[in-house]
């Protein structure tokens, strides 16, 4: 007895070794598992046995049968193709693209004017947002009645315990600075001439917003400080760097303006002939003028023997005309297609 089924499991296993295809494998299951196969042959021969053998026949083919389905088991298993690791990878598909940031276009209009303006000998330069009264219209020779002191026009901060009080020189009411020019204060309270700095950030103000209009845009402010300036200077100066900026054959119109901190002030228009449509488009690019001499001498710089002058322009204001960009609101509504359009990578 004990012989028999070894020798079954000898068969078997000699079967299953030889079988090389699935068909081959299904062979062998059907001859000991189909209907006309050996188990059923065995069980069918347990009822012809007296009842004291059946029990003891019975156990000895059910663990043959379940050792039998474990071999065939194993053997498909070694049969079946190996399955690949991980996803299945299809190289004809096109590749997924990487979507790569960009640099946003202020960020690099601001990048490329601090650039020209280094090659000018210029250092870069910074001061909070968060600004005092002081710094962005006392300092600035600002008249106690100036309209852009009026709430209607900046954004005045309630005292926060969050912002420390300020010392009394530096005081007065805390603002969103509303132009980028208290740089030129805190520079010059720090630094001795001569100077060279500009400045680019981010101003606030209470406006409508429109296409041409923000409560927060982004300035760069120019500073120089030093002996025997004039407009000349000051001409020179930003005639190179706006001819940089927007093309060799601009030609520049210097406006009479009022700055309270400048005198004289002008305002720089420019005229493009190459972009020109009607053959009269004058833009309006950059307040500008020699710094005024109470501005000096209130950072302790003696206005008899130095002098300076000092600009400031909108980077936006600019980027839409270099780009010709039609409403202010695209810099800051993230919609990708423009931002992609717009953007060289980083
Ligand atoms: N701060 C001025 C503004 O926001 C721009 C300006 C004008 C800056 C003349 C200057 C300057 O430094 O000299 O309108």
């Amino acid at each position: 007895m004990e012989k028999k089924w070894q020798e079954r499991e000898n068969e078997l296993r000699a079967a299953l070794a030889t079988a090389e295809t699935e068909a081959a494998l299904e062979g062998i299951r059907l001859r000991y598992f189909g209907r006309k196969g050996e188990l059923p042959r065995l069980l069918a021969s347990l009822s012809a046995l007296p009842p004291e053998h059946r029990r003891e026949k019975g156990r000895e083919i059910n663990s043959f049968k379940e050792w039998a389905e474990g071999a065939i088991a194993e053997r498909r298993a070694a049969l079946a193709p190996v399955p690949p690791r991980g996803p299945s990878l299809d190289v004809s598909l096109p590749g997924r693209p990487v979507s790569e940031g960009s640099i946003h276009p202020i960020s690099r209009m601001s990048r490329r004017i601090v650039e020209v303006f280094r090659r000018l000998g210029f250092a870069l330069a910074d001061g909070p947002e968060v600004e005092t009264e002081f710094y962005n219209f006392d300092a600035l020779n600002t008249p106690p009645d100036h309209p852009a002191r009026n709430e209607q026009d900046t954004f005045f901060l309630k005292d926060s315990p969050l912002i420390p009080a300020t010392p009394s020189r530096n005081g007065g009411r805390l603002l969103l600075r509303s132009q980028t020019s208290p740089v030129q204060i805190r520079v010059m309270e720090k630094q001795r001439p001569p100077i060279r700095i500009v400045a680019p950030g981010r101003c606030y103000r209470r406006d409508e917003i429109d296409a041409t209009h923000s409560i927060a845009f982004f300035q760069v402010e120019g500073l120089v400080v030093d002996e025997d300036l004039s407009v000349r200077d000051l001409k020179g100066t930003l005639e190179l760097v706006f001819r940089e900026l927007l093309g060799r054959e601009t030609r520049f119109r210097f406006r009479p303006h009022y700055f309270p901190f400048t005198e004289p002030s002008f305002e720089i228009d420019g005229f493009r002939p190459g972009r020109s449509k009607t053959g009269k488009e004058w833009l309006e690019l950059c307040g500008c003028g020699m710094v005024h001499p109470k501005v000096l001498s209130g950072t302790g710089i003696d206005p008899d023997r130095y002098s300076g002058f000092a600009f400031g322009f909108g980077i936006e204001r600019l980027l839409m005309i270099v780009e010709e960009i039609p409403d202010l609101r695209l810099f800051t509504e993230n919609d990708l297609r423009f931002l992609r359009n717009q953007s060289s990578p980083v």
